[in-house]
């Protein structure tokens, strides 16, 4: 596979395409962190004007872990999923007590924290800190699976292991942060689950799946 054209392709589209999204105006890791957690199960249209009210209210880490949890949830209200932020507001205490403030950059510690699983880790560790680790939502799974004609059922546990692997083998190290945001933006814009945009894509050919013509049949996901 040819790694390096593939790398170049996409991070030559990701930074003349990506859409500016106010989690991209800096790296701050607290901000990072939180876009993660409302981006989760929530999409980027309704995530935007609450992630703004959000940083309003609590501009930084110790801003949230001083709030009261009431005026917290009203920040969240809309979104769904309230566990997420009930969680993360005792993740960032954790944070300003064991660690000054400063959002960990190791995988060990931030995935320690509570509500920070696998996704989370390698979405902060590298968009906010640079560390080249695997940020894999279904999305990536999505995009990788096509791109490697990769066809394991995606709706198993097990087969993010699988993916994460495979984003460790073509990451850029330059620019692990760029690299992941582009597989997302990739598969938000261009290689999309109904009909992908092959024709427009900045890594056709690197793609083993438009190749054979099967970019519909995949991802293979057998349950929900
Ligand atoms: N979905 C999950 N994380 C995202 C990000 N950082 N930007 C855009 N969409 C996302």
């Amino acid at each position: 596979f040819p790694i390096q054209s593939f790398q170049d392709a996409l991070l030559n589209w990701y930074r003349e395409n990506h859409r500016k999204l106010p989690w991209r105006e800096n790296s701050d890791p607290y901000r990072v962190w939180v876009s993660e957690i409302m981006l989760q199960q929530t999409r980027v249209d309704t995530v935007i004007p609450y992630f703004n009210n959000f940083m309003e209210k609590f501009p930084e880490l110790k801003d949230l872990a001083d709030a009261e949890p009431e005026q917290v949830m009203k920040a969240w209200e809309g979104l769904g999923y309230y566990s997420r932020v009930m969680n993360l507001q005792t993740a960032v205490k954790e944070v300003q007590e064991r660690y000054g403030g400063i959002v960990p950059n190791t995988p060990e510690e931030i995935s320690n924290l509570r509500g920070v699983g696998p996704y989370t880790a390698g979405a902060v560790l590298s968009i906010a800190y640079g560390v080249p680790e695997p940020a894999v939502d279904g999305n990536v799974m999505r995009v990788l699976s096509r791109i490697l004609l990769i066809e394991e059922d995606i709706a198993k546990p097990k087969t993010r292991k699988l993916f994460e692997q495979a984003v460790r083998s073509l990451i850029s190290h330059e620019d692990p942060s760029s690299f992941n945001q582009a597989l997302m933006e990739l598969g938000a814009i261009i290689c999309t689950p109904r009909s992908p945009a092959c024709l427009i894509c900045p890594v056709q050919q690197e793609c083993r799946a438009f190749a054979e013509g099967r970019q519909q049949e995949l991802p293979i996901k057998t349950k929900k």
